[in-house]
C-alpha cells in the first residue's frame, strides 16, 4: 500500500493513530531517559504536543495501514508561550522575520530514506503559503544526517549558534 499525506484534523480523533504518532516520536528521539512520567510528558508536549494543540491545521500525517511519519509547525516563533518552553528559540530571534515559522518532522525508521519525509515538507510549505507566511526554518545538530535531506528540499540559509555549549545549526527556506 502506498504512502498518503493526511492532514492531522482529518485524524486527530483516532486514538490509534496519535498513539502511532507518539511512538515515532519518541522512537526519533535522540532522548531516552526521563526523571519520571511527567518529565516525559513535558518532552513530549515541548516537540509534538504544543503543535497538535495550537496547530493542529499545520500537522500532516504519512500513513499507509499505520503511521509511517508526521510533520508539525508553528506558522510563528516568536510567542511568550513557546520561548518559554523552548528558550533556544531566543538565540534566533533575529531571523524570524525572514523565517517566522517553524516546523518539527520524524519518520518511523523503517520508512525513512522513501520519500516520505519531503512528501511532508511539501504539505507544511503548501499550508504555510496558503496562509501567506514567507519562511521557514528548522533546527538541528550541525552534524546531523538530516542537515543533506533539508539542503535538498531548499533550506539555503544558514547559521550555527551556541546554546548551552551545545551547537544548533538554524537552516532556513523562504517560501
Ligand atoms: C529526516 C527525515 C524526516 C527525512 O525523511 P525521509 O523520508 O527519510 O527523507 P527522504 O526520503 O524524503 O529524503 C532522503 C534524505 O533524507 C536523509 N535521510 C535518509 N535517512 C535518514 C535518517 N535515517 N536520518 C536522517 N536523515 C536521513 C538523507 O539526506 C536522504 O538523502 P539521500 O537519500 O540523498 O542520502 C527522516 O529520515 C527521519 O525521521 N530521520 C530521523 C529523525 C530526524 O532526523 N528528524 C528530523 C529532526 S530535525
Amino acid at each position: 500500500m502506498s504512502a498518503h499525506i493526511i492532514p492531522f484534523e482529518q485524524i486527530k480523533n483516532d486514538p490509534v493513530i496519535l498513539e502511532q504518532i507518539r511512538a515515532i516520536f519518541f522512537e526519533s528521539s535522540t532522548k531516552k531517559e526521563f526523571k519520571d512520567p511527567a518529565d516525559k510528558e513535558a518532552f513530549y508536549d515541548k516537540y509534538l504536543g504544543f503543535y497538535l494543540k495550537h496547530y493542529p491545521e499545520l500537522a500532516w500525517v504519512a500513513a499507509d495501514d499505520k503511521v509511517l511519519g508526521y510533520v508539525v509547525a508553528a506558522s510563528s516563533s516568536q510567542g511568550d508561550d513557546l520561548m518559554s518552553i523552548q528558550p533556544h528559540l531566543k538565540e534566533f530571534q533575529g531571523y524570524f522575520e525572514t523565517y517566522p515559522a517553524h516546523l518539527h518532522i520524524n519518520c518511523h525508521h523503517d520508512s525513512r530514506g522513501k520519500g516520505i519525509g519531503g512528501l511532508l515538507v511539501k504539505a507544511v510549505e503548501t499550508g504555510l503559503k496558503a496562509r501567506n507566511i514567507k519562511g521557514v526554518h528548522i533546527m538541528t545538530g550541525p552534524d546531523a544526517l538530516n542537515k543533506k535531506f533539508y539542503l535538498k528540499l531548499g533550506f539555503d540559509f544558514e547559521v550555527l549558534k551556541d546554546f548551552h555549549a551545545t551547537p544548533i545549526l538554524f537552516m532556513g527556506k523562504s517560501l
